[in-house]
């Protein structure tokens, strides 16, 4: 069992104070990453009493709390999951081995470099999200949104500690780099690219914590497998959080159609726009639009670096010891897409070449789960019409479809074909300005903003109504 430090200056179960060097370097770090929350946190309400949950702890029965904090005030903390005992290496060349507690001279680079990218998303997609509380359709919405984004702001907390502790100077160089990039900062900007456009509206920011927060619950499932447990530990813990992130985006989305119907029986109409709704296929543009460039973060189809990880020890699947393999990947082959002027066909390549691809695929599996949910209200509705989630190929600039056309149901298409018909696949300029006309924040406990039907159920069992947000 690890002990928690609950009235530490910094929160932590890592024994921070048994180690003074690292806890100073830790609190020096820590004004900087105040001022960067002052700076670029959110930009209104910030100092509001906001309703939020703090981890405290990592045990089995209650890991949080629920109580009005005014964020600057929020206890980040450093927390990672109960060491599994005599936990052993799932896979690569190692597999078998003990699990490594520091971390080995020649994967130094690579686990820094995985660690980084990783952290460096955490605080974008704060910075992204800035200017949304202005606009927040309610409350609760409001509420949802500061709890994204205190969380994030732990997460990145988790990344800089193991920078600090496992890497010395290097380290703590990457930890304030980490707060000297900027999301869309034309010099400085963050290290992937989706993580440098604005989220511009709060159906972007229901769409994002969908597509894009499960990238990151993919991303984070397959570090937990991790030979270098301290990583697998800390990405344990963090995985509880983000649920609710990508909670946020599924209920989001769905709310959002749920008001759409209503309008459209309200009305008899298919087009509520003019009645302050979203039509089904702006909605659906916008699915395709976050899906394909979520896809987009897991990389090439295949991918040396990723077997390398993965040979390594260093990251392996989602569910890795749940797999029913050698856990090599060596001599196991599977099928990849491939784009080519003929149009999309398949090789045949190393499962271990293919990781970034396997995991993609996973991503899109789960992702399907959310558009079931959002179809069935639709046929509930007696709506003749269903979501889709697009062919891989659509809208891709990284891989092997990038610089090809492809329609959502999967057809390689010309240049004058694409752009003839763009604007019924993706958000056009007048969807975008419509649904930002839309955006006028809701600040009367229970009220909701006439575009989004209310929750089902409130937080922590408190109801809709409630005062999430002390103004
Ligand atoms: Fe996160
Ligand atoms: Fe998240």
């Amino acid at each position: 069992m690890t002990t928690v430090d609950i009235d530490a200056k910094i929160p932590n179960n890592v024994g921070l104070a048994d180690d003074r060097r690292l806890q100073r370097a830790l609190e020096g770090w820590l004004p900087k990453y105040l001022r960067w929350w002052e700076e670029l946190g959110p930009a209104a309400f910030k100092d509001n009493p906001v309703y939020l949950r703090t981890a405290i702890d990592v045990g089995r029965e209650g890991w949080a709390n629920f109580d009005h904090v005014s964020m600057p005030d929020y206890r980040w903390g450093i927390f990672l999951a109960e060491p599994e005992p005599d936990r052993k290496i799932a896979f690569g060349d190692h597999k078998g081995d003990d699990v490594w507690q520091d971390v080995p001279g020649e994967y130094r680079a690579d686990l820094r470099r995985l660690i980084v990218v990783q952290g460096d998303t955490e605080p974008a997609s704060v910075e992204q999200q800035r200017h949304l509380s202005k606009t927040a359709p309610s409350l609760y919405d409001m509420r949802n949104l500061f709890q994204v984004n205190v969380e994030e702001g732990r997460h990145l907390w988790a990344m800089v500690y193991l920078l600090h502790r496992y890497f010395g100077r290097d380290g703590r160089d990457e930890a304030d780099e980490m707060l000297e990039r900027h999301s869309g900062d034309a010099d400085n900007p963050r290290i992937l690219g989706a993580f440098n456009e604005e989220t511009p509206d709060w159906l972007s920011f229901y769409m994002f914590t969908y597509f894009t927060d499960r990238d990151g619950k993919y991303q984070l499932a397959s570090l937990r497998e991790s030979a270098f447990d301290p990583l697998s530990r800390t990405c344990d813990f963090m995985l509880k959080e983000e649920a609710h992130h990508m909670f946020v985006g599924a209920t989001g989305v769905g709310r959002v159609v749920q008001r759409t119907l209503e309008l459209m029986r309200e009305h008899d109409t298919d087009d509520v726009h003019p009645y302050g709704g979203i039509n089904l296929d702006v909605l659906q543009k916008y699915i395709n639009f976050h899906f394909s460039v979520s896809l987009d973060l897991f990389g090439a189809e295949t991918s040396t670096n990723a077997a390398n990880y993965f040979a390594a020890g260093l990251k392996g699947r989602f569910q890795e010891e749940k797999r029913d393999d050698d856990h090599l990947l060596k001599t196991a082959y599977r099928h990849v897409p491939e784009a080519t002027d003929e149009g999309i066909g398949a090789r045949e390549v190393t499962q271990l070449a293919a990781l970034n691809e396997t995991l993609r695929e996973d991503y899109a599996v789960d992702c399907q789960k959310g558009v079931d949910r959002w179809n069935r209200a639709l046929a509930e509705a007696g709506v003749d019409r269903q979501f889709a989630l697009p062919h891989v190929g659509f809208h891709r600039n990284v891989g092997t479809f990038r610089g090809r056309h492809v329609t959502p149901d999967g057809r390689m298409i010309s240049d004058v074909e694409w752009h003839a018909n763009v604007s019924d696949w993706l958000p056009t300029d007048a969807d975008k300005a419509h649904v930002k006309s839309l955006q006028h924040g809701v600040t009367e406990p229970g009220k909701m903003a006439g575009w989004v039907a209310p929750p089902s159920t409130g937080i922590h069992q408190k109801p809709v109504d409630f005062e999430y947000v002390k103004l």
